[in-house]
């Protein structure tokens, strides 16, 4: 059986054993064209499956003149720190104005003039989430006296939401699914009770791509006074033009007035370099619930908007320029484009005898096998093709979240001809199992803390030299 610590380790060896490894720092700097020579080459070395669309989400546009034009950007801004508005007003022109778009994008003319949507630029989906359950926290703690705030989300919502429970020791009530993937609304209602700080629905959701039942959340969330947050980090920069196009999208976003609180990740379909995303808010009040401010600190008065302190301007110089270049017009086109591709490989995954497509996703396709055919050998089947597929758990499944590197011609007919020759290799092997196969397999069957220890082992191994 494969160990997941031999395969990293077999991953990384090339690197360690190729470049030179440095413990402590070198005695005398190093020439800038020698550092240069091998950060280019460590580049050149790594395996760029992603750029012919060979990985799941990970890269959602990477055209080599959108990665210039971003790259351009950012060395011309590469010292800014918004921390310092007085140095750089410019980043702070920047955030406002990302703000303000994915505002605008995601119902924001809908909201009364009273309670405007506000917002903040975070470092990703993650920081976003963490940001908005914090504000909630101390939201219904100052103002609704509850001494410990409750979250309900439904199983299928992102790890953030439990990164954020555990952070800020906030009890997460999950709630169980129907048979399409979407939040149950009987369970959402029977888990709101008078602890509960904020409900969730994804838009869609990271697992199986299916939107929650948003409308029915957020209506019940305003029916009992508690706060519901739409996690739109993988829809925020897609629904939006869908809708348009004619695609059936329910209404997600501020146009309810029970929504409260959105993410949506410029970083992902906002096409914004990694280390991007936006969180809203529906008035101010929650918004300075996130704040953070220090008034007796012999280091002067502080302040900061999200977790970080100093933070990366250049970031959000690359993230107003991808958005100002692209446009509404552009932002249209590359959902028409990513919707097509979801659409056509939804279908033929579908139409491959043992597989099953799980819900009824646009652009995001989860599959599952039948009984007798092990899906995580299938998926490991396809990384030796050179597929990065992600693998699912409750219920065992893979997914491909489709990005533009897969629109380019060629690239769905190559993945839907390659899985369909996975599944016969595995039927026809199906005892063989090796890579992440009888990894998932054994996380399904260990007890909790077990496999907690080896993902713990895992990360540690990350910083080895
Ligand atoms: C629905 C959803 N929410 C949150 C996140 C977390 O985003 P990030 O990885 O940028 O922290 C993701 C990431 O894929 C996501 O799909």
């Amino acid at each position: 059986m494969s160990d997941p610590m031999a395969d990293l380790e077999r991953q990384l060896k090339p690197y360690r054993d190729r470049f030179p490894s440095f413990r402590e720092l070198p005695p005398e700097g190093l020439a800038r064209t020698e550092v240069t020579g091998l950060v280019e080459q460590l580049a050149s070395a790594e395996d760029c499956r992603w750029r012919d669309g060979y990985a799941s989400g990970a890269v959602y546009h990477g055209d080599p003149e959108h990665v210039a034009f971003l790259s351009q950007i950012y060395a011309a801004q590469s010292q800014s720190n918004p921390l310092h508005a007085d140095l750089w007003p410019s980043a702070t022109k920047f955030e406002a104005e990302i703000v303000a778009m994915t505002a605008a994008m995601l119902g924001a003319g809908h909201a009364p003039p009273e309670t405007p949507v506000t917002g903040t630029v975070s470092s990703g989906g993650t920081e976003s989430i963490l940001l908005a359950m914090k504000a909630y926290r101390d939201f219904a703690r100052e103002r609704r006296g509850i001494a410990t705030p409750e979250i309900v989300a439904p199983v299928t919502a992102h790890a953030a939401f439990d990164k954020a429970a555990r952070f800020f020791d906030m009890p997460l009530v999950r709630v169980p699914v129907d048979g399409g993937f979407r939040a149950d609304l009987g369970a959402v209602a029977g888990a709101v009770t008078e602890r509960t700080a904020v409900v969730v629905g994804s838009a869609p959701t990271f697992p199986h791509g299916v939107i929650d039942p948003i409308p029915q959340i957020a209506a019940l969330a305003a029916e009992r006074g508690v706060g519901c947050h739409v996690d739109a980090c993988l829809g925020g920069f897609i629904l939006p033009w869908a809708e348009q196009l004619g695609y059936p999208v329910p209404p997600f976003d501020f146009r309810l007035p029970g929504v409260t609180s959105m993410s949506a990740d410029t970083h992902k379909y906002g096409y914004a370099a990694k280390g991007s995303s936006v969180v809203l808010y529906r008035g101010r009040d929650l918004r300075q619930f996130q704040y953070y401010t220090l008034t007796d600190w012999p280091g002067g008065l502080y302040l900061s908007p999200t977790f970080a302190g100093s933070r990366p301007g250049a970031l959000s110089a690359t993230c107003w320029a991808a958005m100002v270049s692209i446009g509404k017009s552009g932002y249209t086109e590359a959902a028409r484009r990513i919707l097509e591709t979801g659409a056509r490989i939804r279908d033929g995954v579908a139409a491959i005898p043992g597989l099953r497509v799980l819900g009824d996703p646009l652009w995001v396709t989860a599959f599952a096998a039948d009984d007798g055919l092990d899906v995580y050998q299938v998926m490991e089947n396809m990384s030796h093709r050179g597929w990065s597929l992600n693998g699912l758990q409750r219920p065992a499944a893979v997914h491909l979240a489709v990005t533009l590197r897969h629109t380019v011609p060629g690239v769905a007919d190559r993945f839907l001809a390659d899985l369909a020759g996975s599944v016969e290799e595995v039927r026809a092997n199906p005892g063989v199992s090796t890579g992440m196969a009888p990894v998932y397999g054994m996380a399904a069957t260990l007890p909790a803390d077990v496999v907690r220890q080896l993902l713990t082992g895992y990360l540690d191994m990350l910083f080895e030299v």
